[in-house]
């Protein structure tokens, strides 16, 4: 294709896409079918992992739960069989652990099936400031915040491009997309997975593979207990959000194959000025939203990495 003719086809498809995203916020797309997909969800026995378990487990949807606390997850498939799951797999795996992961995943394939719809979301966080942070902290949080997307990934997404058909949710944070005093290796770990969820979507579009599908979680704080002790200055515009509906905005986002959810919604406003805005300006509205402070009363949960050791 000539440069002309191919300039004139970007133009003509920009203005579709614009087009159509506009007409999408009147229209909501239809939400996609998942009884009986095999939904395999990381960090399944506490928090968003726990709520999302549930509420696909009223979609018909068949249940892999991993997660490294075993009390945690046989939980969570206690309450998904209450709420509606007729197949309820649990699984012990510490996903910072290459080979655990892909002995675990073997024993999935085998025991229960391909998986259809990946969602990356156990995690951890340190809580303090850089130089405070214990050198083992650091890195398991990117052990467990990003390289074990890297393990689930390899280990699932190839039934997934073989059956051009697939899912894969990666649950980072609004600390994925702007830098945070005192959470200096989360961000690190939550910028990753978004480049990493961001370059392996191109690459099934790249390979034709238009029926694996990417979804891109950002939320600010959520009333889970991993923040335990965090401010927001404003709650109006940032709030500390319900469990429950952050659960709930994440199924819509992946029943409607929605690439990027932030939530709340006012994260979008922030992601585009920080491209746009001069640096200085960018750091006097950071003060004024409190991103200097929402670390300075963080508690956290008291089960950290020697907690988990022990489960
Ligand atoms: N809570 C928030 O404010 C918030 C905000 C943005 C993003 N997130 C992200 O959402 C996800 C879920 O967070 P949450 O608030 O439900 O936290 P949570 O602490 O309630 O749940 C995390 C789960 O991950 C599990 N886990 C930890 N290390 C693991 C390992 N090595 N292997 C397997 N499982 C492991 C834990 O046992 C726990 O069940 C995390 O990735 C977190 O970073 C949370």
């Amino acid at each position: 294709m000539n440069f002309f003719l191919e300039t004139l086809r970007v133009i003509g498809l920009a203005i579709y896409f614009t087009l159509e995203n506009f007409f999408l916020l009147f229209i909501p797309v239809r939400k996609k079918n998942v009884t009986g997909e095999i939904v395999l969800i990381t960090g399944a026995g506490s928090g968003i992992g726990r709520l999302m378990a549930l509420k696909f487990a009223r979609l018909g949807a068949t249940l892999v739960l991993w997660d490294i606390s075993v009390e945690g997850n046989k939980e969570t498939a206690r309450l998904a069989r209450k709420n509606g799951a007729a197949r309820v797999h649990n699984y012990t795996c510490d996903c910072s652990k290459r080979q655990e992961v892909y002995q675990v995943a073997d024993q999935v394939k085998k025991e229960v099936g391909d998986v259809s719809i990946l969602i990356n979301n156990a995690g951890i966080v340190t809580g303090k400031r850089f130089l405070d942070s214990p050198d083992a902290m650091i890195q398991k949080s990117m052990e467990v915040n990003t390289m074990a997307h890297f393990w689930t990934v390899k280990a699932f997404v190839p039934a997934m491009v073989a059956s051009n058909h697939g899912h894969v949710v990666t649950i980072s944070s609004a600390a994925g997309l702007v830098g945070v005093t005192g959470l200096a290796d989360y961000c690190a770990s939550k910028f990753a997975v978004v480049g990493f969820a961001e370059s392996l979507a191109i690459e099934m579009l790249a390979l034709g593979k238009t029926g694996v599908k990417s979804t891109i979680v950002c939320p600010f704080f959520i009333n889970t207990g991993m923040f335990d002790g965090c401010k927001t200055k404003w709650p109006r515009f940032l709030p500390v959000m319900e469990p429950d509906y952050a659960a709930e905005r994440i199924i819509s986002g992946i029943l409607r194959n929605q690439v990027y959810v932030y939530i709340p919604r006012s994260i979008t406003l922030l992601v585009a000025l920080k491209g746009l805005i001069p640096t200085k300006l960018g750091m006097l509205l950071g003060d004024y939203m409190g991103y200097f402070h929402f670390m300075e009363t963080f508690t956290g949960r008291a089960n950290k990495i020697e907690d988990n050791k022990s489960q």
